[in-house]
């Protein structure tokens, strides 16, 4: 039996999020330069894209860019925002091909002009599909999301469209990108890295995490069903007891 088929249709989760990290040791490890790896980590994309689809996953968020990337050294981040764009305009056909509407989260104001007109433009392209939504967190850091979001309550506080006393959980889901999102019930990270790097604090509250030492551009759709498998076998409490859930 291969793993898809082992997979529990009525217990897939809705939405899953991805740290896709480890292209550059990748590429390192084959004795070449980062930017080879990144170019590597395309072809996982589309291979685990396709794997979310056929699992049933309805979400998938991919962590491609995070505030702190703009860090890395220039010719890094160019070669990293060329690659969005060209991915991006030469996989819209295939992404209305599978029914895969794209959206993205972030400070996509701070990307470079033709990347974000080029993203625009997929995003309406693809509005329509009613398959998976694939969701890029592009200049996306949890804090500038969370700053975003104060910031507006402050502004709507004062203006009177809300009292202090309506912020509640579901009122501040309303102010973050993710407000048409559900949050995801599993997070995987590649690469061995045992952290979240800034990536969907509020989110992920709950969410389940599953880490593997591969790096993103060996990564592959089997490895997504094994994380769901994983996933699968664990017992979600939600703070009650075991007991609990087995009784209720
Ligand atoms: C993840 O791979 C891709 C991005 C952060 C854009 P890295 O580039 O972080 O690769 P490592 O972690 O240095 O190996
Ligand atoms: C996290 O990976 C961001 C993305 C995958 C886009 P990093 O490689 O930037 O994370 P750190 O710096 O090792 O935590
Ligand atoms: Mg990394």
């Amino acid at each position: 039996m291969s793993q898809i088929e082992l997979i529990d249709k009525t217990k897939v989760p809705q939405h899953i999020a991805i740290i896709m990290d480890g292209n550059g040791r990748w590429a390192k490890q084959q004795g070449e330069n980062r930017i080879y790896g990144h170019y590597e980590g395309v072809n996982s994309v589309r291979d685990v894209v396709e794997g979310a689809g056929q699992a049933g996953v309805k979400f998938i968020t991919l962590y491609a860019f995070s505030t702190e990337n703009w860090n890395r050294p220039k010719e890094e981040v160019d070669a990293l925002m060329e690659l969005l764009v060209a991915t991006i305009s030469m996989e819209t056909p295939q992404l209305n091909k599978k029914n895969v509407r794209l959206q993205a989260i972030g400070n996509l104001n701070s990307l470079p002009p033709a990347c974000l007109a080029e993203l625009n433009e997929s995003i309406d392209l693809t509005a329509n599909n009613t398959g998976l939504t694939l969701v890029l967190a592009l200049s996306y850091s949890s804090k500038w999301e969370i700053i975003s979001a104060i910031k507006q309550i402050a502004n709507d506080v004062k203006d009177g469209k809300i009292s202090p006393d309506e912020i509640s959980e579901k009122n501040i889901q309303q102010y973050l990108c993710t407000k048409h999102i559900p949050d995801p019930e599993l997070m995987i990270r590649t690469s061995g890295e045992h952290r979240i790097s800034n990536f969907l604090l509020w989110q992920l509250a709950y969410a389940e995490f599953y880490f593997t030492d591969k790096l993103w551009p060996d990564f592959r759709k089997a490895d997504l069903f094994e994380a769901i498998l994983n996933y699968q076998n664990r017992e979600r409490r939600f703070g009650k007891t075991s007991e609990q859930l087995t009784n209720p």
